[in-house]
């Protein structure tokens, strides 16, 4: 993450966002579909009002589709339309025009009524660092665009990227903090890559990540570096037990050591690799 987080520049990331909102007629809420959560900004609700909204789910193609599906519905019961995408791949970013007229469907109904004819849609993508919003834009756009949100001190003029003939996008994204309330979701957000590893010690991190995988995901695990036996669900209560895993991880890895000993960092460092690449398999890390 770029940006360490503080009151000050909370207050500047709200203002800018305030100020953009003016410009546009749809918000287009970036989540992480791994973690929903965790990739929310606590303050999103006062911050947009009553701006409407639609929801994306991104990197659902390393979430599990299963708990996607059940997001999808959970949002939906907030009154939320939530759709999930994948940003990287250009996966079902073609709804998101369509979503968004369906969003604003009775603001354009209104204007035909008084004989106006609706412009293109204006909409600003917000969302927590890493989230997706510079992949997204650029996959909307059709083309690479450089600005990459707001630098504190640089000053540019706002620029509408053209979608199709029907939405125009501002090009620099609304960046939010992420939530920060416990050290659960401080792991979440570093397990998927959201903060960096500097922020939290990557064997700590690596460390709750495996006992989260063979709590909900052992299959994966085992299937992944071919281990035979896992410990039972009481046994994960042991933190040598969870050691051990990562242990053997490590030596399916190759991440020895002189005297052919482990090196638990390098451990943590390739299995976390593995997970956020995808290469374990598509993990959600919360439910709703
Ligand atoms: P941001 O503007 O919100 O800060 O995020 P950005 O677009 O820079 O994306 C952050 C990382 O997430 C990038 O990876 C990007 O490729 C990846 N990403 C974005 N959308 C998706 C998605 O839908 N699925 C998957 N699997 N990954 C996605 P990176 O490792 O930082 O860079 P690179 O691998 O693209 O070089």
């Amino acid at each position: 993450m770029s940006v360490q987080w503080f009151p000050g520049h909370m207050a500047k990331a709200r203002r800018q966002i305030e100020e953009k909102l003016k410009l546009i007629d749809l918000v287009i809420e970036l989540l992480d579909a791994r973690i929903p959560l965790a990739s929310r900004n606590p303050m999103i609700d006062q911050i947009l009002k009553n701006k409407p909204r639609l929801v994306l789910l991104n990197k659902a193609d390393l979430a599990d589709p299963e708990v996607t599906a059940r997001w999808v519905e959970a949002f939906a019961q907030d009154g939320l339309s939530a759709l999930p995408i994948d940003a990287s791949s250009g996966k079902e970013v073609a709804q998101i025009v369509p979503k968004s007229k369906e969003r604003l469907k009775e603001k354009r109904e209104a204007q035909l009524r008084k004989g106006i004819n609706p412009r293109a849609m204006r909409a600003l993508i917000v969302g927590i660092p890493n989230v997706g919003k510079s992949t997204l834009i650029n996959r909307m756009a059709g083309r690479s665009i450089a600005a990459t949100g707001d630098r504190p001190g640089v000053t540019k003029a706002q620029a509408w990227i053209k979608v199709g003939t029907e939405m125009e996008l501002l090009d620099t994204p609304g960046i939010l903090w992420p939530k920060f309330e416990d050290e659960q979701v401080g792991i979440r957000l570093a397990a998927t890559g959201a903060i960096k590893d500097e922020i939290l010690n990557v064997e700590d991190i690596a460390f709750h990540t495996t006992k989260y995988l063979l709590e909900h995901y052992p299959d994966m695990l085992k299937e992944r570096y071919d281990l035979d036996e896992l410990p039972t669900v009481e046994q994960l209560e042991e933190p040598d037990q969870v050691v051990a895993v990562m242990e053997a991880v490590g030596r399916r890895r190759g991440c020895l050591q002189a005297g052919g000993m482990v090196n638990l960092e390098k451990a943590s460092q390739a299995l976390l690799r593995d997970l956020r690449s995808g290469r374990l398999g598509r993990i959600s890390f919360e439910t709703p």
